[in-house]
């Protein structure tokens, strides 16, 4: 099959095998079926859409092709076997055209730019920021500084990452005049329950070779003024006591200090502290 473009990600070539697959009113129909019902016979498949048993295993395959649907037992075409929708392939595929819409939105008011040596300028990430954004955590996944996360990332997995990133849970990056990408920043799901909808974490990663510039601060208020704009009550965020430049950042910022969950996490084989801070956002 002729690829449309060399550069396609994963996440964008995933995306396009499942739009492909639902671009036909009986497999929507079929999706929209399985969702509602949540698992069913091929039987009744075919019964509930009128179809001829071959032309349903047809369909079914292009759907379990692109990760769809799924089917029990290893023996494609029986009766009995069960289908079901994969709800995390649907989740992906939502949160990758809400993703698109973030980035097609205007956010004028947000257009940052920083005045320090050069010009920064802050704007919403996009796929191709993937490798930058990869890089600059791993380099804060290295320095055992930042996070109780010690699995590197790879461009194709923060592409992922970013595609199902929604609209509420953006990703921000500063870039200098030539493009290069200086850090990142993201708004993070605090807590799946709805009673939680008004508070939102974030993350804030700056690459080595530009800390202590200003950059984090600028992106910490581009984060504050997306997360006002988008409704949030509340920011928070969870960081190791010892990171003083964070610790100095946040602080400036009006976070204050909830406490500090003692020996939280097990890093290199030592115990860690993880302090909790919160600001209500005006
Ligand atoms: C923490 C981090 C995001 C801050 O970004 P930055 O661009 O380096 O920060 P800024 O230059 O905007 O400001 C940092 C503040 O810390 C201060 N600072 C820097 N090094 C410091 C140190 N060793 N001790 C105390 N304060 C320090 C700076 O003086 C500045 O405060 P000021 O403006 O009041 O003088 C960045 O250092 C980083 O990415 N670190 C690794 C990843 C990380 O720790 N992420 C946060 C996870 S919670």
């Amino acid at each position: 099959m002729k690829t449309l473009r060399p550069e396609q990600t994963a996440a964008e070539a995933r995306a396009v095998r499942m739009l492909r697959a639902l671009a036909n009113p009986v497999r929507f129909h079929l999706v929209e079926l399985l969702a509602e019902r949540k698992d069913c016979t091929a039987s009744q498949l075919a019964q509930a859409l009128a179809l001829a048993p071959s032309s349903l295993s047809e369909h079914v395959a292009i759907l379990r092709e692109a990760g769809v649907v799924q089917a029990s037992g290893d023996v494609a075409n029986q009766p009995n076997n069960y289908y079901c929708v994969d709800p995390g392939a649907l989740d992906f595929l939502a949160g990758y055209l809400s993703g698109l819409g973030q980035r097609a939105r205007a956010w004028p008011p947000l257009d940052h730019t920083v005045r320090m040596e050069g010009t920064v300028q802050i704007r919403d990430a996009t796929l191709g920021d993937a490798a930058a954004i990869a890089r600059i955590y791993n380099q804060g996944i290295e320095d055992r500084v930042a996070t109780l996360e010690t699995e590197l990332r790879s461009p194709e997995e923060r592409a992922e990452w970013l595609a199902t990133h929604g609209p509420r849970h953006p990703v921000l990056v500063a870039v200098d005049d030539a493009g290069t990408v200086l850090g990142w920043g993201s708004l993070n799901v605090f807590n799946p329950r709805r009673a939680y909808d008004h508070v939102v974490d974030f993350s804030l990663y700056v690459a080595r070779e530009h800390r202590g510039r200003g950059i984090g601060d600028a992106l910490l208020g581009a984060l504050e003024d997306r997360a006002r704009l988008l409704g949030y009550h509340k920011m928070v965020l969870a960081a190791f006591p010892t990171n003083a430049p964070g610790k100095r950042l946040y602080e400036r910022h009006g976070f204050s200090l909830v406490g500090i969950y003692h020996e939280q996490g097990m890093l290199d084989g030592r115990w860690v502290d993880v302090m909790v801070m919160e600001k209500i956002l005006g």
